[in-house]
């Protein structure tokens, strides 16, 4: 039985079915994965993969053997739906990241884009090294806190997100070194915010509760007044 702790921002991302939530969405995430070697023999995994936007783009353009785990039922229904319309052969599984109940060892490449603040992130890198063959890489799109938080700060984001770890780079790369990782390295942000409007990509359910949109209208004022606080890192490194 798959433990879910409720949060109002992720109810509202999978009623709305947001692809692509993390920060420079799936044009981002296309830029990062061309410094990588994948294609018809990797096996990746997306931890976190939301309505499985990524996860179907690795299968439809490399041609690789995705799995995709995420903890919340609406997410995980309808990254089963996308993959199925799309006859994409992506394996979907409703798993917590800090338990994949998948064999040590697997994958080539693990991504996980806007997921581990939402978990306890020593934990789930853990799990993302035992799943890694020796040599795989792991690519985190995460979040960032530029200074610490004061208490109301960090009280009033944990509140509304249910946030388990708000880390700054310097966390991050103290978590991934403790965890064993090797040759971390951060990429630059890209200097234009990209175009995503062709990336667009909602798969709204079919009745939304009056108070998502409200969560909706909370979340864009949070984003408004954590400006310059609340940022992202694209993190790169290797199983040793
Ligand atoms: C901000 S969304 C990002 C979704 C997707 N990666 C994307 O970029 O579109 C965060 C995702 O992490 C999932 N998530 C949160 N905690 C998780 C956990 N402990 N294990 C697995 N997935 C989790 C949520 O259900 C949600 O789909």
């Amino acid at each position: 039985m798959v433990q879910i702790k409720s949060s109002k921002y992720l109810d509202f991302l999978s009623q709305f079915g947001v692809g692509g939530a993390h920060p420079g969405g799936l044009s981002l995430t296309m830029e990062v994965l061309k410094n990588e070697s994948i294609d018809e023999t990797s096996h990746v995994l997306d931890v976190g993969c939301g309505t499985g936007q990524t996860a179907a783009y690795l299968t439809s353009r490399y041609d690789a053997k995705v799995t995709g785990i995420d903890i919340h039922p609406i997410m995980v229904e309808k990254a089963k739906k996308r993959m199925k319309k799309d006859q994409l052969p992506v394996e979907i599984l409703q798993s917590s990241i800090e338990n994949v109940p998948l064999q040590d060892a697997q994958f080539d490449l693990v991504l996980s884009e806007s997921v581990l603040s939402f978990a306890n992130a020593s934990v789930a890198l853990k799990e993302i090294y035992r799943l890694l063959k020796s040599g795989g890489r792991f690519i985190a799109i995460e979040m960032t806190i530029n200074r610490p938080l004061d208490k109301t700060e960090e009280t009033d984001l944990q509140q509304f997100y249910e946030f388990q770890s708000l880390l700054t780079e310097k966390d991050w790369i103290h978590l991934f070194e403790q965890t064993g990782f090797q040759h971390i390295h951060i990429h630059p942000q890209p200097s234009q915010q990209q175009d995503n409007a062709v990336l667009e990509d909602y798969h709204f359910s079919e009745s939304i509760e009056p108070e998502t949109f409200e969560v909706m209208e909370q979340h864009f004022e949070k984003v408004l007044k954590y400006q310059g606080i609340l940022d992202y890192r694209i993190f790169t490194c290797t199983k040793g």
